[in-house]
C-alpha cells in the first residue's frame, strides 16, 4: 500500500489541535526534532519512532537562535520537498515546519540555559549555541508534548543537554539516543556534509579515523589520555586543510577531561575543513 502524505503543519495552534485528537485516542506520541536536510541518520530516528510509537511527529525548523553571528544559518540547506518525500516513505503522520516568527514572535525574550554539560567542547567553540538549542527544544516539547523524543548520538553533547533539561525541569518525556549513522568510509552523516567539495569530502574521514586511532591505542593497552590525544591530533594534522577546534577525551556524563581511560570515556572531535565545521564522537570502553 502506498504511504500516505504526511500532514504538513505550519502553525502551533493547528498542531496542538491535531495532537489533542490523537491523544484522546490514547496514542503514544513520538517526536523527532530536526532542522531538515534529512539524511539516513534522521530517518533512522524516524523509523525507530514509527516502531515504538503510534504517532510520529517530525519538526523541521532551522532554528536561528542556535547559530552564532559568523555561522552558517543563511546557507544551512533547506530541502523541504525532499524531506517530505523521505518522511512520506517512512509513513510519518505529522510534520511541523513553522516559520521563524511563529516560534519567535516579536518581543520573544525567554531563554533556557542548561549549565554544566553545555559549557565544555561545543560550549566553548559555539557560545550561546546550547541556549538556542535548549530553548527551541523546550518550546517544541511544550507544543508537541511527546511521550518519547529521539536524538542522535552524533550530537552527543546536545543529547546530554536535553537529558539534563528533561531531568531538571521534570518533563514527562522519555529520551531515546540512537547510534550515529555513518557513510561506508566512516564519515558521520550530517546535513553539513553537503557543504563539502569532493576533495574536502575525502578529507572529512579524518574525524572518524582519529576516533578509530583512539580506540586502537586503547586496544593496544594505552590508557594515558595525553598520549592518546597526541595520536588523535597527529591523524588530523596530517590533513593540511584541517583545523582542529578540539580533540578531547572526557567523562561521558560530565564531559570533563580525563587523565587516563579507566572507565567509559567519550572521545570527541571538532574539525574545520575550509568553511565547513564537522563534529564526531565515539564512546570508548577499556
Ligand atoms: O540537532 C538538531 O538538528 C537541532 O539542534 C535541533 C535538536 C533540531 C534543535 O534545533
Amino acid at each position: 500500500m502506498a504511504a500516505r502524505e504526511p500532514r504538513l503543519i505550519r502553525k502551533i495552534a493547528e498542531l496542538r489541535e491535531a495532537l489533542t485528537l490523537i491523544r484522546r485516542e490514547r496514542k503514544r506520541v513520538g517526536f523527532v526534532p530536526t532542522m531538515g536536510a534529512l539524511h539516513e541518520g534522521h530517518l533512522s530516528l524516524v523509523r525507530a519512532c514509527k516502531t515504538e510509537c503510534d504517532c510520529t511527529v517530525v519538526s523541521i525548523f532551522v532554528n536561528p537562535t542556535q547559530f552564532g553571528p559568523q555561522e552558517d544559518f543563511e546557507r544551512y540547506p533547506r530541502t523541504l520537498d525532499r524531506d517530505l518525500a523521505g518522511l512520506r516513505s517512512c509513513g510519518v503522520e505529522l510534520v511541523f515546519a513553522p516559520e521563524a516568527r511563529e516560534m519567535y514572535p516579536p518581543g520573544f525574550d525567554t531563554w533556557v540555559e542548561v549549565k554544566g554539560v553545555s559549557e565544555p567542547l561545543e560550549g566553548v567553540c559555539r557560545p550561546g549555541h546550547f541556549r538556542g538549542v535548549a530553548t527551541v527544544v523546550l518550546k517544541l516539547f511544550n507544543i508537541v508534548q511527546p511521550d518519547v523524543a529521539y536524538f542522535g548520538q552524533k550530537d552527543y553533547q546536545q543529547a546530554l543537554v536535553i537529558e539534563k533539561m528533561i531531568r531538571d525541569l521534570d518533563l514527562p518525556i522519555i529520551l531515546r539516543v540512537l547510534p550515529t549513522v555513518r557513510e561506508s568510509d566512516g564519515l558521520a552523516m550530517s546535513s553539513r556534509n553537503s557543504y563539502l567539495d569532493p576533495e574536502s569530502r575525502k578529507q572529512a574521514t579524518v574525524l572518524w579515523r582519529s576516533l578509530c586511532r583512539a580506540a586502537e591505542c586503547l586496544r593496544n593497552g594505552e590508557r594515558r589520555a595525553d598520549v592518546i590525544l597526541r595520536e588523535m591530533r597527529q591523524v588530523i594534522d596530517a590533513i593540511p586543510n584541517a583545523r582542529t577546534d578540539y580533540v578531547a577525551l572526557v567523562n561521558p556524563e560530565t564531559l570533563q577531561p580525563v587523565d587516563a581511560i579507566t572507565g567509559k570515556t567519550l572521545a570527541a572531535v571538532a574539525v574545520r575543513l575550509g568553511k565547513t565545521r564537522l563534529i564526531d564522537n565515539l564512546l570508548l570502553e577499556p
